[in-house]
């Protein structure tokens, strides 16, 4: 949850530091800090909320040194205040640290019934008195990290560094993902590729359990069981140019608006419009043959899932179960054998899907990952992979992702549905048809910016909001919902229309707009009734639809949107972009940090 970057440089590192950080601030800006060597000696300048205010802190008291840590914060001990900001140090060794220390409140009585005196509320701290007790007792940085680390319990990503010691930095892993640059003797460590992008594109990724002691010369890596290894050195594509906003106000607006792109970019992988067919790389075992498929995930990854269930069921004609990681990882459920298992993460370091699969691993299932980052560790994990080619996503609300995501797996559907005979080549082709024109759809859906704006006027004066759908949009009313709450603060909740008489139906008053996600398609009619029913209560429908929907209903609700006519199939990924503009928007209004909304961050590597 929390980014690190670490520099074995030439010449001054501070403002490479920063630079890292701001490529890391997605997963977390409750404090940043920095810590380099100078002189012998260890210097540090840390502050509370987002990385502007270490920048202005910086500019005001300079720091020097070659080599250093940095760290953006997600807090999960400690509150979000300076003393508690990383990097955390003795006067011989900073660290930095994402994840969560499980023993160190025995730890820290222990250090200080041997007279330390430990400074923040952090679990953290304690690695630095403990490493450097370690060197006290005479032990040179290496073993005193390694016996260090024995010591610890719990998901840890660490960058240390020793006073006097310029050329040396250590890391670890266990849990939390690092990687490793080699530049041009320079070396580096991050939390991922895109933090080292401008830096490096040789990059080597740490497995669980690893450490590896870096100088300016190369690293050594070392495996849980204290054997020196070897880790592949891999190209990276990720490019450090590609972070920027492009012109646009907020990251968020701009990833909304590279969907057609991105969308289109994905199914030119999978897709051939001269054939209207799909073909997905080689697996090492045939999906289709799999005798149940569960879809596992987090968040709007996990409403990935949910429109997947649909089709794959409707479709392909296989059993589907879908799970949030959470709860499945620790449910303890037996996976009959022959089943696939299917993870979806933009991130593919989510703490929770990323247990998920090892369970599924160790269940036996075949594994199949769908993520946006191809070096990932659910990637990596994972038998086999499909990629969503979205770019980077900086926005802590995902957006491209989520279409990308759905884009990938409408094509996994159609495969495993012709390879299992449930769908015809003639429905294929008519399906890919379908597929191949959102890019363009979705491009007209954009056109309806300015309306949506306009609606999110009326939104953003709610307390309470509710979102309604059947079907695959029951799926996008959740995905809606979370993308209000996330970004404006405004609680909302996504229903299954029909469940609307079951309970929330109370809810309903003049100040509660409902959003109605309703594509023509064979449940319009019951989303109507529903509907009706929300209006006969006084309720003031938003109502998304397209032309035969809004000529049937449309006159009836508060504000209506009418989006471009397509097959239900595709529905789903389209209606999607007015959910994510009308939370962008009405978060626009409220004021809120778009981008970096509170307590949040984009990517959950702790549980
Ligand atoms: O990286 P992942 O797709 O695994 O992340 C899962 C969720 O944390 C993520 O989708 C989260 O819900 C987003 N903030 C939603 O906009």
């Amino acid at each position: 949850m929390c980014g690190i970057i670490g520099i074995i440089g030439k010449d001054a590192v501070a403002e490479k530091l920063l630079a890292a950080l701001r490529r890391l601030e997605y997963r977390g800006y409750d404090s940043a800090g920095i810590a380099t060597l100078v002189d012998g000696g260890i210097e540090r300048r840390r502050a509370e909320g987002k990385l502007d205010n270490l920048e202005k802190r910086l500019a005001r008291e300079p720091i020097a040194g070659r080599t250093g840590i940095g760290h953006t914060r997600w807090a999960t001990h400690g509150v979000p205040n300076e003393k508690n900001a990383h990097p955390h140090a003795t006067d011989r060794v900073a660290v930095v640290h994402n994840g969560i220390i499980e023993n160190f409140q025995d730890l820290s009585e222990e250090l200080v019934a041997a007279g330390r005196r430990l400074a923040s509320d952090t679990d953290t701290e304690v690695v630095a008195h403990l490493i450097t007790r370690y060197l006290e007792e005479g032990d040179e940085p290496a073993r005193a990290t390694k016996r260090a680390l024995a010591r610890l319990e719990g998901a840890f990503a660490l960058g240390i560094v020793f006073a006097g010691r310029d050329d040396l930095m250590i890391a670890a892993r266990r849990g939390s993902p690092l990687a490793i640059g080699i530049g041009a003797g320079e070396m580096y460590l991050g939390s991922d590729a895109l933090a080292l992008a401008p830096l490096t594109n040789k990059i080597l990724y740490l497995e669980d359990g690893d450490w590896a002691v870096m100088t300016s010369k190369g690293v050594t890596v070392y495996d849980a069981e204290g054997r020196e290894i070897r880790r592949k050195v891999r190209k990276t594509a990720v490019s450090g140019a590609a972070v920027g906003k492009g012109g646009y106000r907020h990251f968020m607006l701009k990833e909304i608006y590279e969907q057609p792109q991105v969308i289109g970019d994905t199914l030119h992988s999978f897709v051939n419009p001269a054939t209207r067919a799909v073909t997905l790389p080689e697996f090492p075992f045939d999906p289709a043959k799999a005798t149940r498929i569960t879809l596992i995930a987090c968040g709007t990854s996990f409403y990935a899932c949910l429109v997947a269930k649909y089709w794959l069921e409707r479709l392909a004609r296989v059993p589907v179960e879908v799970d949030i990681a959470s709860e499945f990882r620790y449910r303890g459920a037996d996976m009959p054998e022959g089943g696939l298992a299917v993870f979806i993460s933009q991130s593919g370091e989510t703490a929770d899907t990323l247990a998920a699969l090892r369970y599924a691993n160790k269940q036996r299932q075949h594994t199949l990952s769908i993520v946006n980052v191809p070096e990932s560790t659910i990637a990596r994990e994972s038998e086999a992979v499909l990629p969503t080619n979205a770019g980077p996503e900086v926005g802590v609300a995902s957006t491209k992702a989520f279409t990308t995501q759905l884009t990938v797996l409408a094509c996994l559907t159609l495969a495993i549905g012709r390879a299992r005979g449930a769908i015809t080549p003639d429905a294929e082709a008519r399906l890919v048809g379908a597929l191949t024109e959102v890019p363009a759809r979705a491009a007209e859906v954009l056109n309806h910016d300015e309306r949506l704006r306009e609606i999110a006027e009326e939104v953003a004066k709610a307390r309470d909001v509710l979102y309604l759908g059947r079907g695959t949009s029951y799926a996008i009313a959740m995905e809606g919902a979370l993308k209000l709450k996330e970004i404006s603060y405004i609680h909302a909740e996504g229903y299954a229309a029909g469940e609307m008489k079951h309970g929330p139906i109370a809810l309903i008053d003049e100040g509660v707009p409902v959003i109605v996600i309703a594509p023509s398609d064979e449940l319009f009619a019951k989303t109507a009734s529903n509907i009706a029913e929300v209006m006969a209560r006084g309720g003031r429908v938003i109502f998304l639809s397209d032309a035969k929907g809004v000529q049937r209903l449309g006159w009836q609700a508060a504000a209506t949107v009418q989006l471009p006519e397509v097959d239900p199939f595709v529905a789903p990924i389209l209606y999607a972009i007015p959910v994510q503009l009308l939370a962008y928007h009405t978060a626009v209004i409220k004021g809120t940090d778009v981008d970096r909304p509170r307590n949040l961050a984009k990517s959950v590597t702790v549980e």
